[in-house]
């Protein structure tokens, strides 16, 4: 009895909220129409532009064939609903092509659009979509919404995951919701912070995964669900919230080599001698477990830092797909 009262009381409650909200619509307030965001989408390429042999051929295509811009123009006349979107055509290749002076005009190109934009959509190719999205938020200055996103599937085959995504992120970017949180990746529906994401799967549409932190939250179709934030958000309007790495107080010349040297059983010195010899400012070596290395790695990395290299330890262990978002905003370090 009590528990029927207690669920009544619930529902008198709702039906308050909902006739109070009502009658203060139908009370004369005219809802005030909010502008039509403005989405710039820059193109880079991959799989998200790719053209398949036929409409069939999953895995026989050619990434980075079509412009972005009949990208974009294939979700009108829906997508405009949603935002006002101009294009820009970066480059069209794989992702693995892309170099570091390439990084750093993207960034530029990115911070340009989002004077002129309410949020900025980048498509890249997955394959290393995980490092164009660290970088972005690494070195993009607005807090204005960054999203990355690309496809398992090419734009032409049947069932491509192309097209729903570059829709729901134009649509996430449209909406503010990820304002402050940096870079974000947009794909299979889900929403991934740029420095906890990662390619885990070389063929599935579900290829991204922020491991045990989760993702930050999912799209479907008008619902956009964020569960939490990334823990610069914290920072949001104040100056903290930048990273230090401004591009344009950063030297126009090469940066620093930073290699990475993967262990394994019975690994020998080769890698990390190798790559100090050719002039590495700085390796990173993927060991197992919480960071170790072979004896004869370990023997090379301390040559190395002998010689003014600068080593860093991380693991080759990667973290566990969650299953349960976590809901507090997280500071995890990427393995
Ligand atoms: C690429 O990374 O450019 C090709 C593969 C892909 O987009 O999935």
């Amino acid at each position: 009895m009590a528990q029927l009262a207690r669920r009544s009381g619930v529902l008198i409650t709702l039906v308050a909220l909902a006739l109070g909200s009502t009658a203060s619509l139908a009370g004369g307030a005219e809802p005030i129409p909010r502008p039509t965001p403005k989405v710039a989408v820059i193109g880079t390429g991959g799989t998200i532009a790719g053209v398949s042999r036929t409409k069939v051929s999953f895995d026989d295509y050619q990434a980075g064939k079509l412009p972005v811009s009949r990208l974009v123009n294939d979700l009108r006349p829906e997508v405009n609903r949603i935002a006002g979107v101009t294009t820009q055509q970066f480059g069209n290749k794989d992702s693995n092509n892309y170099t570091i002076p390439e990084y750093r005009r993207l960034t530029a190109a990115v911070d340009h659009a989002l004077k002129f934009n309410d949020g900025v959509v980048v498509t890249t190719g997955t394959d290393t979509m995980e490092e164009f999205a660290y970088w972005l938020d690494l070195t993009v200055r607005s807090d204005k919404p960054v999203v990355l996103t690309g496809a398992m599937r090419p734009w032409t085959v049947v069932g491509s995951d192309a097209p729903a995504n570059l829709y729901n992120a134009i649509h996430l970017a449209a909406s503010g919701r990820t304002t402050c949180f940096g870079t974000v990746v947009m794909l299979n529906d889900q929403i991934h912070a740029a420095r906890e994401v990662r390619k885990s799967d070389t063929l599935r549409l579900n290829a991204f995964s922020s491991g045990s932190s989760g993702e930050l939250g999912v799209i479907d179709q008008n619902h956009i669900r964020v569960n939490r934030a990334p823990a610069r958000v914290e920072q949001c309007g104040k100056p903290g919230w930048k990273t230090p790495f401004d591009l344009d107080r950063i030297a126009r010349r090469p940066l620093p080599k930073v290699d990475i040297a993967y262990s394994y059983q019975g690994a020998g010195p080769q890698a990390i001698k190798a790559f100090a010899d050719a002039g590495a400012a700085g390796i990173v070596t993927a060991g197992s477990g919480a960071g170790g290395l072979s004896p004869a790695m370990t023997e090379a990395r301390d040559d190395a830092v002998k010689n003014g290299v600068v080593m860093v330890s991380a693991s080759r262990a990667a973290p566990a797909p969650s299953t349960t978002p976590m809901c507090a905003a997280s500071s995890a370090p990427r393995a």
